[in-house]
């Protein structure tokens, strides 16, 4: 299993890539609505992985609501593996509270899944698969 990427709560898209592109030294490309989610996202290659800047689209969205309750800054870790489904399962069965059962539409069109926090010391984990 490898990290795929950071993701980042932003209240504005814009200004955090200007913030990190200088200081990573990357240019994101252009970002994408993942309407499932509520939000606008940007990836930053960094090294073999990337950061992802999340901007809620939608005061209802699982990233507004973060950023309301904890302001700006890490929002998930997100772990590469073959397949999100068996890896909710691998999760479910060892115990862990999930927050999607099964795999949904991600950005970048892969398939991602989430584990609640209280299952993992405060943190929120996102499986993605793919390309
Ligand atoms: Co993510």
């Amino acid at each position: 299993m490898e990290i795929d990427h950071l993701g980042i709560a932003v209240e504005r898209l814009d200004a955090a890539l200007a913030a990190f592109e200088p200081v990573v030294g990357g240019k994101a490309p252009p970002p994408e609505v993942v309407e499932s989610q509520g939000v606008r996202v940007a990836f930053l290659a960094v090294g073999g992985t990337h950061l992802e800047f999340l901007e809620p689209v939608r005061p209802d969205s699982a990233v507004a609501r973060f950023l309301a309750k904890r302001g700006e800054g890490l929002h998930h870790l997100a772990f590469h593996v073959p397949s999100v489904a068996d890896a909710l399962a691998g999760a479910a069965a060892r115990g862990a509270r999930l927050i999607d059962v099964q795999p949904r539409p991600g950005a970048r069109g892969r398939r991602v899944g989430f584990v609640h926090p209280s299952a993992l010391n405060g943190v929120l984990v996102e499986f993605v698969e793919g390309p």
